[in-house]
């Protein structure tokens, strides 16, 4: 029996088996899933609190603010949770920065990012007066300076530069090779810099980078942190520009199998050493490790079916609700919510949901202790890219959202019922109405 404990930094341990079962910081899961029904997200606000509070702590030599990239996790209450250490925010849309602002981030502390913003989301941020734009393109920039210029203010920009360095993840979130649709190609950053300082409606302040996620080694942003520095120095003593941030992205990658998560003290230092001779702040972006091992998506098993080559076992979560196995061969624990019993045999079985589609498979051949329908089981290290991703493929009611601190919870996104779902959609005008 292993008691739940939080060494700041940790939070692998914010899932636990007391007295034979799985808790969530003194929460018994199963206790969740009665109240709240499953399948359902569950995320340990304390886990979150102390990756937050490890990271700042790491650049604390260093003039810097942590924008954690909502992307991850934008639930309101997980937001407010950063929000509350005195967190930032990096959005990629009018939507998620709203949420920022609705959850308690100042838009001082927003960083937009994306590659596809539009005018009238350009506007939005301006009004609101959020700390930094990090522009992908030059027709992105021609865009953010007309819209500024015709409301009569400046956009704070950093360029977002491409370093060309292979993060070494999955294809679908490499993000910094030439090869890839994200930011400006270093061979054509003065250019663009030059640029950028000659429009009216553009402050050029910095320089902004993210290579890719879900990074377990330094050495790729070791070499896109000199890069970029290098650059700033460039464009700083020979072009004269007065760049004052070093935004250097998100990407740091977690535990999900046996991988080795990052190195917090070393990418730290790489940033540090990499950076030193930069006079201004930094700007950093983590997504995933500040949430993913917070949360697990809880599921209970419908039925087990036996084929005549292998056990399927079927849960009432599907890929509408946890994409990330379908979409890029992820892989997730999976554990028992009952503590299995010492000497269980575990067999390889299919762990699957009732989505109409074969990709539909959460775990393939994955070993597990006897089970049977009506058990719970936790799908873990989802808290980041989970909820967020999730949609309604097959008339699927969103999974709710519960957050737990202490020996208690609350829904923070209550599942939605079948009225609103089929109150989305009208009938056209031609149409006539059911019966
Ligand atoms: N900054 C920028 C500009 C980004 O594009 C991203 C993630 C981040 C920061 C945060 O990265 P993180 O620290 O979370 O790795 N859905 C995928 C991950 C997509 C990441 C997209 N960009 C997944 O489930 O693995």
């Amino acid at each position: 029996m292993n008691e739940v404990s939080l060494p700041p930094g940790r939070s692998a341990d914010a899932f636990a088996y007391r007295a034979g079962t799985l808790h969530a910081d003194g929460v018994p899961l199963a206790r969740i899933a009665d109240a709240v029904g499953t399948p359902c997200y569950v995320y340990v606000q304390r886990a979150m609190e102390a990756r937050w509070r490890a990271f700042d702590a790491a650049f604390a030599g260093r003039r810097h603010l942590v924008c954690y990239a909502m992307k991850a996790n934008g639930n309101l209450a997980v937001v407010r949770t950063f929000a509350d250490l005195g967190s930032g925010a990096d959005v990629v849309s009018e939507g998620e920065m709203r949420m920022a602002l609705a959850a308690g981030v100042p838009a001082g502390r927003i960083v937009f990012a994306g590659v596809g913003k539009t005018a009238p989301e350009m506007a939005a941020a301006l009004q609101a007066g959020i700390f930094q734009f990090n522009v992908e393109s030059e027709p992105e920039l021609e865009q953010l300076s007309a819209v500024a210029a015709g409301m009569g203010r400046t956009a704070a920009v950093a360029l977002r530069v491409n370093p060309d360095v292979d993060a070494g993840t999955h294809a679908k979130i490499t993000t910094g090779t030439a090869e890839n649709k994200f930011g400006i190609e270093v061979g054509d950053a003065r250019a663009v810099a030059a640029k950028a300082a000659a429009l009216p409606g553009i402050a050029l302040v910095g320089l902004a980078m993210h290579i890719g996620s879900q990074l377990t080694t330094i050495a790729p942003y070791r070499a896109s942190f000199a890069r970029l520095a290098g650059l700033a120095r460039t464009l700083m003593t020979e072009d004269g520009h007065a760049l004052e941030r070093l935004d250097l992205g998100g990407g740091l990658g977690v535990t999900y199998d046996r991988e080795p998560p990052i190195d917090l003290p070393a990418y730290a230092e790489a940033a540090l050493q990499e950076t030193a001779g930069f006079p201004g702040m930094l700007v950093l972006e983590p997504g995933r490790w500040m949430v993913a091992e917070a949360g697990v998506l809880l599921a209970r098993i419908v039925y087990v079916k036996q084929g005549s080559l292998k056990t399927f076992v079927i849960l009432d979560a599907g890929m509408n609700d946890l994409i990330r196995p379908a979409l890029y061969e992820a892989y997730h624990p999976i554990l028992p919510v009952a503590e299995p019993v010492p000497g269980a045999v575990e067999r390889p079985v299919d762990v699957v949901g009732p989505i109409c589609e074969s990709a539909d498979l959460f775990a393939a051949g994955r070993r597990l202790p006897p089970v049977a329908p009506g058990d719970l089981l936790a799908i873990g290290v989802a808290g980041a890219y989970g909820a967020v991703m999730a949609s309604g493929y097959n008339g699927r009611l969103l999974a709710p959202e519960v957050l737990v601190r202490d020996g208690t919870f609350a829904v923070v996104r209550p599942r939605p019922n079948y009225e609103a779902m089929i109150g989305c959609d009208r009938l056209a005008s031609w149409q006539i109405p059911p019966p």
